[in-house]
């Protein structure tokens, strides 16, 4: 072989490697730590069976891991310099839940495998075995992703979207993370389930503007409801996205809500103010609709933002802080 041609083939068994590399795969632990998927399946059962409402939590959490840097777990560090890590940006300060859950996972896995599974990989099992525990969705979670070593609040700042945000706020932020305006109009149907706090709609209710401090967009029955669930300054309470049952369940309520202008936040109600979201909105809301499987599709797909893969980032051994 001539020394051209060895060149070509040792390029192409790096490029090879590099492609291997980048992709996750369902059995990338199979070998590095056999029992890893049962393991974190039983860790959460139990947990979810003990607080049903830490499935939702950790739900939003890989979310918004996956926003700020790709998913990462770059959302679990501590900021070593404390008050600029991604857990003290708006979005997350006094509002993310389900940290003490992956650490318990992380520890038990540690024991287990030393060294070997990511903070990343754990907060996206987690995330799909709470919700599959909680009941009504699953989905399938590739493997091998790293973990981050930054964390940082203007970036979450910048990437997570605020629930004030329009339409074309929403969609310029999904589309610079890879997903399409209907990616985001079926994650965001994530609100049929968990909790908000009653800060997140105080300007809604009572200083949206000089002219209307009501939101006009909101039904009025339902803003009065909302007003005594959350009076003015009450930023503690937590009432559940979905108004319209009294347990928290996994099902298509979102887009019956987004459409008769019964849900908590201006994005949600945005869904509805694009003609094509709109159209995907209506799709969503009957019987028998797509909705449980788009959101596995857009879940996968999510999952696989900005992912560390190969030989970049680390395998954190404590998830709160890197090695
Ligand atoms: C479209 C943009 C989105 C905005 C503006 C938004 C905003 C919010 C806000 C403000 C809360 C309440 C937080 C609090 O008051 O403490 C919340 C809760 C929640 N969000 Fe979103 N969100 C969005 C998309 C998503 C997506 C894509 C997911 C998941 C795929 C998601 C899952 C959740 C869940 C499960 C909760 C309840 C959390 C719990 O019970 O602890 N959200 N969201």
């Amino acid at each position: 072989m001539g020394s051209k041609c060895l060149v070509w083939a040792f390029g192409t068994l790096l490029l090879l490697a590099a492609t291997a590399d980048a992709q996750l795969s369902t059995t990338f632990y199979n070998s590095r730590c056999r029992n890893l998927t049962a393991k974190v399946d039983e860790i959460i059962r139990r947990t979810i069976r003990r607080d049903r409402t830490l499935a939702p939590a950790l739900l939003r959490l890989h979310f918004h891991d996956c926003f700020v840097r790709g998913c990462d777990a770059s959302v679990l560090l501590n900021s070593p310099r404390g008050g600029q890590g991604e857990k003290e940006a708006i979005g997350n300060k006094d509002s993310l839940r389900g940290f003490q859950v992956i650490d318990d996972v992380k520890n038990q896995i540690e024991a287990m495998c030393p060294g070997v599974v990511s903070c990343a990989d754990i907060l996206a099992l987690s995330a799909r075995d709470s919700m599959r525990a909680f009941g009504g969705i699953t989905w399938s979670v590739p493997l091998g992703r790293r973990d981050g070593i930054v964390t940082s609040a203007a970036e979450a700042n910048r990437d997570l979207p605020p629930p004030f945000a329009n339409f074309n706020t929403l969609s310029t932020l999904f589309n610079g993370k890879g997903l399409s305006d209907k990616d985001m109009v079926i994650l965001s149907g994530a609100h049929t389930v968990g909790f908000a706090r009653c800060a997140s709609m105080q300007t809604r209710l009572y200083s949206f503007s000089a002219a209307n401090p009501t939101d006009p967009t909101i039904d009025p029955t339902f803003a009065a409801q909302l007003k005594r669930q959350c009076p003015q300054g009450d930023n503690t309470t937590l009432i559940l996205n979905d108004q319209t049952k009294p347990s928290d369940t996994w099902d298509f309520n979102y887009y019956s809500n987004v459409l008769r202008s019964k849900s908590l936040f201006g994005s949600d109600d945005a869904m509805k103010r694009n003609a094509a979201a709109r159209k995907i909105v209506l799709t969503q809301n009957k019987p028998g609709s797509p909705f449980s499987a788009e959101f596995a599709n857009a879940m996968e797909k999510m999952g696989r933002i900005g992912v560390l893969t190969g030989r970049t980032g680390q395998i954190r051994k404590i998830c709160t802080q890197t090695n």
